[in-house]
């Protein structure tokens, strides 16, 4: 049997990414899981508070098992260092009709709380992104039996994911949507830019656990194709982007559907860190502005009333459309059984034991 299938107790290799910011809604995890794949909240900016109400929900909704995604990377930051990109995203506030920015920006981080909770809601699997967790951390979902998948960029950061005890390494290619997962961006400043079909490759040779793989992938023959090179499962977010019962707002929606296979960048104007997402022109107003773009989580945070805003008024060209360049071949909302079952080819996990 597929060892995928086997440590995670699911039935398709097929996992929904855990998407941060509000797509991952408990009926979009509930329903991927119920499927037969792998549902996960993307908990990396929640509080404890919305995670619980989150893990509750989707327990209400499914039997089956789900994940919960973090950033394995501490996210507490305080700085006044602000005022000449406020300056800049207060010509878009203005522009949005929404209160100025402040002087200052304040995050918390509630890593250590949030993994608490998932040992205490015996939340069976746990994905990270961004770094390896510390190992008391790592320790303590061991021993409570969580099992544990890495996103890696590189065989690196592969080597040093299984190095540390993880159980599933998610092969995360330069196609992918949304942040790109690499560890180092100082060294990597666009994220590690190796393609999905040589890095499978590369962490299939020299990594001994199974490898899932990440990026660009929303049709059933890449699936079956990624399986016969010998990935053990696959990872998508993009694709549930536009299942009915994602989170994800009509104008992004709409921009997803419209999109071209080459619409998407590589930008760090939303968040400070390297991501891919559709065009707009934020990213290019940022870019030409010439104004240093301040370091992640800091101007996540200074770019988030502007994001929302852009969502509550439909105006895509301000919202942070995370997207990978499999985008283009998305053309229509299904529910997330429908598209697992499209993804799905019959038994071509059964057919590779590895
Ligand atoms: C909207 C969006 C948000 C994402 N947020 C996260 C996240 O919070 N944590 C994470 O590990 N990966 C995140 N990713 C990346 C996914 O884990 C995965 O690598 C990627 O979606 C695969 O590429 P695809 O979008 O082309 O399918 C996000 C991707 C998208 C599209």
């Amino acid at each position: 049997m597929n060892k995928l299938l086997e440590k995670l107790k699911i039935e398709i290799p097929i996992i929904q990414a855990g998407m941060a910011g509000g797509i991952t809604s408990p009926e979009l995890v509930a329903a991927v899981s119920n499927a037969g794949a792998l549902g996960t909240i993307g908990a990396g900016y929640m509080s404890p508070t919305s995670l619980k109400k989150s893990i509750h929900t989707v327990k209400e909704l499914t039997s089956k098992p789900f994940a919960v995604n973090l950033f394995a990377v501490n996210l507490e930051v305080f700085s006044t260092d602000i005022n000449e990109m406020q300056k800049l995203l207060n010509t878009y506030r203005k522009e949005l009709g929404i209160e100025m920015g402040k002087k200052q920006v304040k995050v918390k981080d509630y890593l250590q709380e949030k993994i608490y909770l998932i040992i205490k809601e015996k939340v069976p699997i746990v994905s990270t992104a961004f770094g390896v967790l510390s190992s008391i951390l790592i320790d303590r979902l061991k021993k409570n039996n969580i099992t544990l998948i890495g996103m890696a960029t590189n065989l690196e950061e592969a080597l040093l994911l299984q190095d540390a005890g993880y159980d599933l390494i998610v092969a995360q290619g330069f196609e992918a949507g949304g942040h790109r997962g690499t560890f180092n961006t100082v060294k990597y400043p666009r994220g590690c830019e190796i393609s999905l079909h040589v890095l499978v490759q590369s962490l299939i040779k020299n990594i001994s656990l199974p490898i899932i793989a990440a990026g660009g992938i929303y049709a059933r023959e890449q699936i079956a194709g990624l399986l016969k090179q010998g990935a053990s499962g696959v990872q998508l977010g993009t694709r549930f982007l536009v299942a009915e019962e994602a989170g994800t707002n009509d104008s992004y929606r709409r921009a997803i559907l419209k999109a071209d296979y080459g619409d998407t960048v590589i930008t760090n104007a939303f968040s400070g860190r390297p991501a891919r997402a559709l065009r707009n022109e934020f990213i290019d107003e940022m870019e030409e502005s010439g104004i240093p773009i301040l370091p992640f989580p800091i101007q996540n945070e200074l770019t988030k009333d502007i994001r929302a805003a852009g969502s509550d008024f439909a105006i895509s060209e301000v919202q942070s459309l995370w997207a990978g360049q499999g985008a283009g071949g998305i053309t229509k909302e299904e529910t997330a059984r429908e598209i697992i079952n499209s993804l799905h080819q019959e038994n071509a996990a059964k057919k590779v034991d590895v």
